[in-house]
């Protein structure tokens, strides 16, 4: 197993590209199932999450080869509508082949996803919306068993903007008979951009980026290219990095339309933000003011976020408050970072972060993506040498962490964890 190791102190300066967004990568490498011909995907992001992805489309008979420049998807050949929990308990994102597969095949068999480290991570959302186009659900022996002839549309209310459920939703209503409306479906630029991809290749979704969708249904779907959107929260990474270092970053290809409340909440913090013809620029010499921060849906803060953060608000003078209304379990960075000298407790819902000074290297345990982030960020100021284990969490998400943040000018490599 890898490890990351960090001699903290350095000011991070310079320019970082940004990779393609694996949350929006996942469903529409999920939704290239719909097509009936080649789809060219550009700007997908080297992640492991991505390759589990291939092989799950590879299990169910898509091939898929490779140049510099795209990734061809070939979806003709699909002989299998099984995801087994082998790839799915590597990656609860294998569930969304669960609403392509429906809508094309009219059948599927899924593994449950079960809880993660984060929450209980129900899927009660997609089942019923999935039931309320006509398929009929099964569970047995951990899967889930999908039929219908043909899905019809109907009208589906989410009681939580679920970005899974509106995802796998939207992916079965495509090829649907008749209209489907979603209501309060989510509205993150992840959803926003699988809708783009699939009306580029001939569906019918409006409302994209609203709380209501309408999905005309149609009898197939061609291929075609698409490139993916950059990653709001690698680039949100980045500029947490630049703030916390009293650094000067310009984040390359982050779109500031997606960082809304990120940027805010920066700002608040006494970051400097610039949005450039390339990118955005992130400079900080000093951070003065503690922050408030509840997660919340889109355009809310994200919870993809809130662990970075809360790394940030450890040397930021005063009391801090994050609350995390999305999932029940997100604050498994807490008992880390207050190994390296932070002083945070943890009320129900809300972490009281007071600020000090100075963190201090210790070595510290991954136990997710996000909080594999923060980690790293704290590692980047903390006063010594930092090790963070299990880099693998940050490998499902983040390209290359490690180079991208030496060429800023961290003093941070990758070792075998004897
Ligand atoms: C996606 C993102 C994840 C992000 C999250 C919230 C991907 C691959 N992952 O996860 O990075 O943190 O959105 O922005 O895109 N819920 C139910 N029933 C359901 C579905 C969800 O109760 O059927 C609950 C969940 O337990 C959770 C909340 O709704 O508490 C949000 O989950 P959801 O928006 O579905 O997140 P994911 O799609 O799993």
């Amino acid at each position: 197993m890898d490890k990351l190791v960090i001699a903290g102190g350095a000011r991070l300066t310079g320019e970082v590209e940004v990779s393609g967004a694996k949350n929006a990568a996942l469903p529409i490498l999920a939704a290239s199932l719909l097509c009936n011909e080649k789809v060219n995907l550009k700007n997908l992001p080297q992640l492991c999450d991505i390759t589990t992805m291939f092989k799950v489309l590879d299990i169910l008979g898509v091939k898929s080869c490779e140049t510099e420049e795209e990734i061809s998807i070939h979806p003709e050949g699909i002989d299998n509508f099984e995801a087994p929990y082998d790839l799915v308990k590597q990656m609860r994102a294998s569930i969304l082949v669960l609403g392509p597969l429906l809508g094309r095949f009219g059948k599927a068999r899924v593994s449950l996803p079960g809880g993660c480290a984060i929450g209980s991570r129900p899927i009660d959302l997609h089942l019923k919306g999935l039931e309320r186009l006509g398929t009929e659900i099964r569970i047995e022996g951990g899967y889930i068993e999908a039929k219908a002839t043909r899905l019809k549309g109907n009208e589906i209310y989410l009681d939580f903007p679920s970005v899974g459920a509106t995802l796998n939703l939207i992916m079965a209503a495509t090829l649907a008979e008749g209209e489907t409306i979603i209501e309060e479906a989510a509205k993150e630029p992840e959803v926003v951009d699988l809708i783009s991809f699939l009306n580029t290749m001939g569906a019918k979704i409006e409302g994209a980026g609203g709380d209501r969708l309408q999905i005309t249904g149609v009898k197939e779907l061609r291929g075609g290219t698409y490139k993916i959107i950059p990653d709001r929260i690698e680039a949100g990474t980045f500029m947490v990095a630049a703030t916390i270092t009293q650094g000067e970053i310009l984040v390359k290809g982050a779109n500031i339309e997606h960082l809304g409340a990120v940027v805010t909440k920066l700002e608040e913090l006494g970051a400097s933000i610039e949005k450039e013809a390339d990118g955005i620029c992130v400079a900080s010499r000093e951070i003065r003011h503690p922050i408030e921060i509840k997660t919340m849906p889109h355009p809310g803060f994200p919870t993809d976020m809130q662990a970075q953060f809360m790394a940030l608000a450890t040397i930021t003078p005063g009391t801090s408050i994050i609350t995390e209304t999305i999932f029940e379990n997100r604050f498994m960075h807490v008992s880390e970072l207050n190994r390296m000298g932070a002083d945070i407790i943890v009320e129900g819902n809300s972490a009281i972060i007071k600020g000090a000074s100075r963190l201090f290297g210790a070595s510290v345990m991954a136990t997710d993506l996000r909080a594999s982030a923060a980690l790293v960020l704290a590692g980047l100021i903390a006063e010594g040498t930092t090790e963070v284990l299990r880099v693998y969490h940050l490998d499902r998400g983040y390209e290359r962490i490690e180079e991208k943040l030496s060429r800023l000018g961290a003093n941070i490599w990758r070792k075998k964890d004897e």
